[in-house]
């Protein structure tokens, strides 16, 4: 023993520990079995836990001050389950001796004592009240308060009017075709009749898949520059005769501006059968024009080329804007030009026919055409630029919805 009554550590071994907090648990013991009263009650409280004198606080402090870093975990370990031996013992001891002088008081103290632990079960009654009312505000819900809107998802401007075109020929019998957006050289260029080293390949400078030098040209891959190889793709699947429509998206090698984008998107159109004229072509495309922007939208048709149509055309419509009187957005001339066409060169189905006999062009024709689906996009929304298609922006999609 110390002169303050701390009981000195021999050492700071797990025995020697373990003997130092037995002779203190022993003395903890022996201590409380002896108390009798309210009061012995109190003063116990005092001599062990009391914040000045308290021997529980004062060993720890003392103990834990001078133990080396590594054992101090382990005195605190066993402060702690010495601290719940001592709480154990004062509830023990507190029944105890409360019933001890139930018995023998005075039947005023003891009208005390009942009074006493009345007014404590109250108390304890409201503690548990609150507690349950806190927990109720927690989980409570104000039924006044407006729902959570869920805002409703709307389509892209882009896709809608993809579906616009798309539906429009839908009606007329079409169904849909797709293709692979990375493509081969032979299916976007060279069974289209753009022959390797042809200046009409330089129009549409694409990205290339790296690395494929060794490969024959036809192999190697690229991003589609046009929807128009998923026209070869469908009538190698299938004899004719066909009417489909293509939307999707392709890929250019052109800077962005204003109305150029190195990604945007096509609908391509291709109706093979026996008997067809370039009558049905004009037909059919004006009649899909007057759906798309109004019946009395007017068409008409311009010499021009592509390799894979022959004879091709140009077709512009009469400006919707202004009915075809000259605007801005016609640059006054009163025409837009919106798409490309013609009738089937016999060169494509001769490429066809490697795998589909029936494309002979002397029992068979066609006519298809390829339009851009961002810049009747624009036309119909009046959007000016054409990278907000793309830019994710919400504040420019949320107009949509
Ligand atoms: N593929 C052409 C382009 O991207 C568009 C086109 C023109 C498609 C005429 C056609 C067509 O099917 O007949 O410039």
């Amino acid at each position: 023993m110390q002169d303050d009554g701390i009981p000195t550590l021999k050492g700071w071994s797990e025995a020697e520990l373990d003997a130092a907090f037995a002779a203190v648990c022993l003395e903890l013991d022996t201590e409380a079995a002896s108390l009798r009263s309210v009061d012995d009650l109190e003063a116990f409280r005092l001599h062990w836990i009391g914040r000045k004198q308290g021997r529980l606080t004062a060993i720890s402090r003392t103990w834990l001050k001078n133990a080396p870093p590594e054992a101090k975990k382990s005195i605190g370990e066993r402060f702690a389950s010495l601290k719940s031996r001592y709480e154990e013992e004062v509830k023990s001891a507190a029944l105890r001796v409360v019933k001890a002088e139930y018995e023998r008081g005075t039947p005023a103290r003891k009208q005390a004592l009942v009074q006493a632990a009345e007014n404590l079960e109250a108390e304890y009654r409201e503690l548990k009240a609150r507690a349950r009312e806190k927990a109720l505000d927690a989980e409570a819900i104000d039924i006044t308060l407006p729902g959570r809107r869920r805002k409703l998802g709307a389509e892209h401007p882009l896709i809608r009017t993809q579906h616009e075109i798309v539906r429009i020929f839908q009606r007329m019998g079409y169904s849909v075709g797709l293709g692979p957006e990375v493509e081969t050289d032979y299916y976007n260029f060279e069974s289209l009749n753009f022959p390797p080293g042809h200046p009409a390949r330089d129009t549409q400078d694409t990205l290339v898949v790296a690395g494929q030098e060794r490969k024959p040209l036809r192999e190697r891959l690229l991003m589609r520059t046009h929807t128009s190889p998923v026209q070869i793709r469908t009538m190698e699947q299938q004899p004719p005769p066909v009417r489909i429509v293509i939307p999707g998206k392709v890929h250019r090698n052109d800077a962005a501006d204003a109305t150029h984008s190195p990604i945007f998107h096509q609908v391509e159109g291709l109706c093979v059968d026996v008997g067809i004229t370039f009558a049905d072509l004009k037909g059919t495309l004006d009649h899909a024009m007057k759906e798309l922007f109004g019946s009395s939208v007017r068409t008409r048709f311009f010499p021009s080329f592509f390799p894979f149509t022959e004879p091709s055309a140009d077709v512009q419509i009469s400006c919707p804007f202004c009915g075809g009187a000259g605007c801005r957005k016609c640059k006054h001339s009163g025409w837009i030009e919106l798409l490309g066409c013609g009738m089937v060169d016999p060169a494509v189905f001769g490429f066809v026919r490697q795998k589909q006999p029936l494309y002979d062009p002397s029992r068979i024709s066609g006519f298809a055409f390829g339009m851009g689906v961002d810049r009747i996009a624009m036309m119909k929304y009046g959007i000016g630029e054409i990278g907000l298609l793309y830019s994710g922006d919400l504040r420019f999609l949320e107009q949509f919805g």
